[in-house]
């Protein structure tokens, strides 16, 4: 066996992709993996801590592969990762391979991706491709499935199991490359895998996990030190502390509320011990300038801005795109010395701080009340803290209120091990869509082939069989009886069925479009067609400023006519719940559509940006997937209907700016001033000069330039 300890041990062509992003000794994951036949086409799966180098493990891989005319599939679970990776292998491969990020569009095989030599998607994306039956996937010669530990996330783990027994199923001869966090049984998931498994416990910063009580903080190692009481509130003395030693800290918070306080706290403490250098405080100016003009304009952006001159701000899922690169930007430039997050960081972007203070080890879990966080998330925040480069060790601290409570948690979070990973797909909700995806776009004829191809799940492997024929029987006559599959004799998609399960859609909501469709209101509008699209599980419930259920009840019966169906409130209490809830999102969306700021949405509802993204995407998504689904079903007259109001929604527009937005850099206020300057057409911006398009507001000589270009 070969040892590899630095670049030089590697073959010239890796060896040059190294030397290029300055990487000339291994970490110790690294040289195993090397040394256990990554590039001889071994099937591995490498379990190691946060930050240990993985990436790189890939990379050496893909490299190897594309540059003998291989190809490269590589899965992430986040967006924000993908286009991290994307970055990170643009940068390794040079300008003779290309790399690209596909992660939206889910009705589309999108064959241009075929041009590519390594292709970075999202689990969900994958499963969509292979829904449509991509080509381009036999000639997949690596995979690369990265935090496969997500197997065991409740919601999005199936997706990710599915996609993987597919693609293996498919492509049994490509090489599998599965990265994870550290679990118990890492062995079980890589013998699922077929793969060797690499498991160390090894990190480029050591870290040290303690617990505050009562003034010091114990650590795992019996070690024990006081701390300066610097502040009535632990968590801020902790992270004063810190900050004076010239180190950044990360808080979890378990609620976005409690994210902002901790940011509001921090940046008054850190204000009122002078603890930021004129120098810095200059920067974070600049920076809160450029984000104050770069952002949507209202009291949220303000508060960002507000704090992040402060030093100290917050980061969950409310933050918009723009606010959450300036925040990270802030926050990896050394500048800004906390951030106070919710769990959302820990999953995502690689953002390490020196310490990380974990005040709360229980949640708020809906329908279950408070709970312990599991040790696997603990372990995750701690992850997060040692940032290589700048730190010789990174600590992770919780604070314990009592004598049992700091005995909990040094047994079960500091000494204890991550759960282990259990698969989810075995949940109807999981079972009924996969299964429909199986059915549809795989080579599967009967009741037993089906079942024979979910024996190479992981499901399976954990759980054996016996469970799995009865729970697809279940499932089966759930698709049969509601028309998505013909179960007669062999097994088959309808086309109904294959269209659900391309355009990505659980059927339920399916069913839940076509059967409202069903009737007519008396007076159809954006709001009737919003309403029932919002009134699917997969429009997510977003948090909003209530408007107590007696406004909302009065606005439902002042509207009534414009509603497909008002369930009744008593005969199904729970039915008419979900639908004022479903009125409410309506309402929010369909002032989006008729142009009303997001400032001003915030302000209205309360809608943050990040809530408001996802909104847009999903609700225009399922008006996409409802206009399809009335051409299958012949409710001929909503297509159309349904289809304008997916690309509404997508943009914020009315009908008239459609056109505009298409172009690239124009979105909704800058085709506003277009149309309010007389350019209501492409044509009417063929025609125009670029100097008097660079005269209307918000356009410029740049966009002006730009837009001239595509038309
Ligand atoms: N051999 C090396 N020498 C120096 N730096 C390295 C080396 N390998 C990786 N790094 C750096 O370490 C950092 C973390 O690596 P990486 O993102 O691959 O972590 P990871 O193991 O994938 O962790 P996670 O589980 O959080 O995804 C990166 O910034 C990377 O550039
Ligand atoms: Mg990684």
């Amino acid at each position: 066996m070969m040892g590899y300890r630095s670049s030089a041990d590697t073959p010239p062509h890796i060896r040059q992709a190294l030397e290029r992003i300055g990487i000339t000794t291994f970490y110790p994951p690294q040289s195993l993996a090397l040394s256990k036949g990554l590039l001889d086409g071994r099937p591995l799966m490498v379990a190691t801590p946060t930050a240990s180098g993985k990436t790189l493990i890939a990379m050496m891989a893909a490299y190897n592969h594309v540059a003998r005319g291989g190809k490269v599939l590589y899965l992430t679970p986040l967006r924000a990762l993908a286009a991290e990776k994307l970055q990170e292998f643009t940068d390794f491969l040079g300008d003779e391979f290309k790399a690209v990020a596909s992660t939206g569009d889910y009705d589309s095989a999108d064959p241009w991706l075929a041009n590519y030599d390594v292709i970075i998607t999202t689990n969900e994306k994958a499963d969509s491709l292979l829904r449509h039956g991509a080509s381009w996937i036999d000639s997949v010669s690596l995979l690369v499935a990265d935090e496969v530990h997500m197997l065991g996330d409740t919601d999005r783990g199936p997706t990710l199991e599915m996609t993987l027994t597919r693609l293996r199923n498919r492509n049994p001869r490509a090489q599998l490359l599965a990265l994870s966090a550290t679990a118990p049984n890492a062995d079980e998931i890589a013998a699922w895998l077929g793969a060797e498994l690499i498991s160390l416990d090894w990190r480029p910063v050591p870290l040290r996990e303690g617990v505050y009580y009562d003034g010091e903080i114990r650590y795992s190692d019996r070690a024990r030190r006081k701390v300066r009481e610097l502040d009535y509130n632990p968590v801020i003395s902790l992270l004063l502390e810190v900050v004076q030693d010239g180190g950044q800290v990360i808080v979890f918070a378990n609620t976005r509320k409690r994210a902002e306080q901790y940011a509001e706290k921090a940046a008054a403490a850190l204000s009122r011990e002078t603890l930021v250098t004129d120098d810095e405080r200059d920067k974070l100016n600049g920076l809160a300038d450029e984000l104050l003009l770069s952002a949507e304009a209202s009291s949220f952006t303000d508060r960002v801005a507000a704090l992040m001159r402060q030093g100290a701000c917050f980061h969950h899922a409310g933050l918009g795109a723009v606010h959450r690169r300036f925040v990270e930007k802030a926050f990896r430039n050394r500048i800004l010395k906390v951030l106070a997050a919710t769990p959302t960081l820990a999953a995502g972007v690689n953002l390490p701080a020196r310490v990380v203070i974990i005040p709360e080890l229980r949640r708020y879990e809906v329908g279950e009340g408070l709970r312990n966080i599991s040790v696997t998330e603990y372990k995750q925040f701690c992850g997060r803290a040692g940032r290589p480069g700048f730190d010789t060790e990174g600590e992770a601290l919780t604070i314990a209120r009592s004598e049992e409570e700091l005995e909990l948690i040094m047994e079960k979070y500091i000494k204890g091990k991550p759960e282990r990973v259990w698969s989810r797909l075995g949940s109807e909700n999981h079972l009924r869509i996969q299964t429909l995806a199986v059915i549809a776009s795989e080579p599967v004829k009967s009741f037993d082939g089906l079942v024979k191809f979910f024996e190479s799940t992981f499901l399976c492997h954990q759980f054996g069989s016996a469970l799995l024929r009865k729970s697809l029987t279940g499932v089966v006559d759930f698709l049969a009886r509601h028309g998505f599959v013909e179960a007669a004799d062999g097994l088959e998609a309808t086309r109904l069925g294959k269209r659900v399960a391309e355009l990505y859609i659980d059927p339920l909501t399916a069913l839940a479009i076509i059967q409202t469709c069903g009737n007519r209101p008396r007076l159809m509008t954006e709001l009737s067609l919003l309403q029932v699209v919002c009134n699917t599980h997969e429009v997510p419930s977003v948090p909003m400023r209530r408007s107590d259920s007696a406004r909302l009840e009065r606005f439902v019966e002042e509207n009534r006519e414009q509603f497909f169906q008002v369930p009744d409130p008593v005969e199904s209490p729970d039915d008419y719940e979900f639908f004022l809830d479903s009125v409410k999102t309506a309402v929010l969306m369909n002032a989006w559509i008729e142009e009303v700021g997001e400032g001003e949405l915030y302000e209205r509802w309360g809608v943050e940006p990040g809530d408001l993204a996802v909104l847009r995407e999903r609700v225009s998504w399922i008006s996409y997937a409802a206009s399809q689904l009335m051409r299958v079903v012949g409710h001929t007259d909503l297509v159309h209907l349904f289809e304008l109001l997916s690309e509404r929604v997508e943009h914020g527009v009315r009908p008239e700016l459609l056109p505009l937005v298409s172009l690239k850099g124009v979105g909704r206020v800058r085709a506003r001033n277009l149309y309010n300057a007389g350019y209501r057409t492409i044509e009417d911006l063929r025609r125009a000069s670029a100097e008097e398009l660079a005269q209307v507001p918000s356009i410029g000589p740049r966009i002006a330039a730009s837009i001239k270009s595509q038309v």
